[in-house]
C-alpha cells in the first residue's frame, strides 16, 4: 500500500517538525490541499506556502486543488515541483483539456470524484488517468467520519480500470485509519492519505507503517 499523509493535520506553526518526521518515515507521497472558500467551505494554502513545503519535504508532492477552474493553475502547481495534480471532477467543466494540460505540463494527472459523484461518471477519460482519487469524506476538513459507500465505490473503479485497461492509481481521502484503511486495501485501494490518523498519533512513523501494511 503507498500512503500520503496529508498535510492538513500538520502543526502549521512547526511545519519544521513535521517534515524531519515525515521526511525519515516511510510515506510515498505528501499529500498537499488546496482550498479555495467557494468550491469547498474552507480555506486553506495557497502557492507561497507550497512553495516553502517543496523546499522542506524530500517526498513527492500530491497536490489535492478543491478549487473552482483549477485549470488557471496548472503552470503554478508544476511550478511548485508536483508530481500529481489532483482535480475535482465536478470543478472542470472540460475534464479531458484539463487532463491533457496537466500532463502537458510534467505532471501525473489526477481526477477527484466527491462522495455523491458515481465512477461511471469517468468511463470516457480512465484510460487517459494516471490516478483517480475517491473521497471518503465531504472535502474541506480533515478529522471526519468515513462515509461506507466508498468502499464500494472504490470496487466498482477497480472493475472500470480493469475493464478499459487503463493504468489509473486509486487513490482514496477521508476518514482513513488502519480499519477503514483495511478495508480501502480489500476493496483495491492502492494510495491512502490520512491527515488526522497520521499526525494526531503518538507516534505517526508508526502509523504511517500500520497503513502501509494493510
Ligand atoms: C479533506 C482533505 C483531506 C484531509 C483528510 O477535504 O482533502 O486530505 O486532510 O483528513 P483526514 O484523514 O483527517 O480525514
Ligand atoms: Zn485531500
Amino acid at each position: 500500500m503507498l500512503v500520503a499523509p496529508s498535510l492538513l493535520s500538520a502543526n502549521f506553526a512547526n511545519l519544521q517538525a513535521d517534515f524531519e518526521i515525515l521526511n525519515s518515515s516511510n510515506a510515498d507521497y505528501l499529500h498537499v490541499d488546496v482550498m479555495d472558500g467557494v468550491f469547498v467551505p474552507n480555506i486553506s494554502i495557497g502557492f507561497p506556502v507550497i512553495k516553502a513545503i517543496q523546499r522542506l519535504a524530500r517526498k513527492p508532492l500530491d497536490v489535492h486543488m478543491m478549487i473552482v477552474e483549477p485549470q488557471k493553475y496548472i503552470s503554478q502547481v508544476r511550478d511548485c515541483g508536483a508530481e500529481i495534480m489532483n482535480v475535482h471532477f465536478e470543478a472542470c467543466t472540460h475534464l479531458n483539456r484539463v487532463v491533457h494540460e496537466i500532463k502537458e505540463a510534467g505532471m501525473k494527472a489526477g481526477v477527484t470524484l466527491n462522495p455523491a459523484t458515481p465512477v461511471f461518471m469517468l468511463e470516457d477519460i480512465i484510460s487517459e488517468l494516471d490516478l483517480v482519487l475517491i473521497m471518503s469524506v465531504n472535502p474541506g476538513f480533515g478529522g471526519q467520519a468515513f462515509i461506507e459507500n466508498s468502499l464500494n465505490k472504490v470496487s466498482r473503479l477497480r472493475r472500470l480500470i480493469e475493464a478499459s485497461g487503463s493504468h489509473a492509481l486509486i487513490e482514496v481521502d477521508g476518514g482513513v485509519n488502519e480499519m477503514t484503511g483495511a478495508a480501502l486495501s480489500k476493496a483495491g485501494a492502492d494510495i491512502l492519505v490520512a491527515g488526522s490518523y497520521v499526525f494526531k498519533a503518538p507516534d505517526p512513523m508508526k502509523a504511517i507503517d500500520t497503513l502501509k501494511s494493510l
